[in-house]
């Protein structure tokens, strides 16, 4: 965030006691070129009691109707005279967005990206997470596909307060990545890329780049990709590497040499290609290593 502005200022002299209303305009240009933040907050004394924020990439840029400033504008002249007719309901602070829950973090996490309860994506995930916990570290593994998780719709809220508007099961993903310090993706590849619900959640963590870019919380983590493929050779994981590498990049994630299994129409059982559980545990182990930290 580069620029934060008061741009118009209202003090509203109540029986509750003095609000003021102030519209801060956030120039977040080194997030996305052009993005403009309008934010309205009131406050009770010094304390924010409501917030309200649109940015400019939430409505279509050429030839819409929409104008975003005049959209601020107008809630504020519209909270400025709710405040001043009804103090009552800002003598507390008014809080809309859903917190992201307090538990379930974990060192390490584990993207499941098949749908397959025990394939070669849900053994190799297991593998992990046993290397983990034999290291002492905590573990923990979403199984995409038997979560609701639905796609991102491109809406831009989450750069208004850094939360995401969707009702499903991604905030204990969005807190959970948060937290971790290693973060490992096992996916087939289905149709040249990761599966759908793979592909879903990794849209949504455009969220996470929210949190990140307008609350400052940085990612540290290191991360892992671990990809099984039905056919031979390197040409099935181009795709598959690319897009969980611009996850990982988006979100600061520095990954590893990915593991990258092929033949598995043939093989059919991960498990029964030799040396591939041991390539698999020694990537990841050699993540849990300070030292390797590079
Ligand atoms: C819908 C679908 C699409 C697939 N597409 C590809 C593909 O494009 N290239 C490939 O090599 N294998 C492909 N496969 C094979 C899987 O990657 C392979 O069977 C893998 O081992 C499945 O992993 P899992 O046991 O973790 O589910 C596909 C499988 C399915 C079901």
């Amino acid at each position: 965030m580069s620029e934060s502005a008061a741009e118009k200022l209202q003090t509203v002299k109540t029986p509750e006691g003095t609000f003021t209303l102030r519209l801060i305009l956030d120039d977040l240009g080194d997030i996305y070129p052009g993005m403009i933040r309008y934010t309205v907050e009131v406050l009770r004394g010094t304390e924010t009691v409501y917030t309200y924020a649109i940015n400019t990439y939430e409505s279509a840029p050429e030839r819409s109707l929409f104008d975003t400033r005049k959209a601020a504008e107008i809630v504020f002249a519209r909270l400025a005279h709710d405040v001043a007719s009804r103090p009552h309901l800002y003598t507390h602070p008014r809080v809309f967005t859903r917190p992201l829950p307090g538990t379930g973090t974990a060192d390490v996490v584990i993207l499941q990206g098949s749908p397959r309860r025990f394939g070669n994506s849900a053994k190799i995930a297991s593998w992990c997470d046993d290397e983990a916990v034999r290291a002492g570290l905590t573990s923990r593994i979403f199984s995409l596909q038997e979560m609701d998780i639905r796609p991102c719709i491109g809406c831009y809220v989450c750069y208004d307060q850094g939360y995401c508007p969707v009702e499903d099961d991604m905030p204990p993903i969005i807190r959970a990545l948060e937290a971790a310090s290693i973060v490992v993706v096992c996916t087939p590849v289905y149709t040249g890329t990761v599966p759908a619900p793979l592909k879903a959640a990794i849209d949504r963590c455009q969220w996470l780049h929210a949190r990140e870019k307008i609350l400052g919380k940085e990612l540290h983590a290191r991360g892992l990709l671990v990809a099984v493929a039905g056919r031979r050779g390197a040409d099935p994981f181009v795709c598959t590497t690319r897009v969980v590498g611009m996850f990982m990049e988006n979100l600061g994630i520095r990954p590893a040499d990915p593991v990258l299994i092929g033949d598995l129409d043939r093989a059919r059982d991960v498990e029964t290609i030799a040396g591939v559980e041991y390539s698999v545990r020694a990537a990841l182990s050699a993540l849990l290593e300070p030292r390797n930290e590079g």
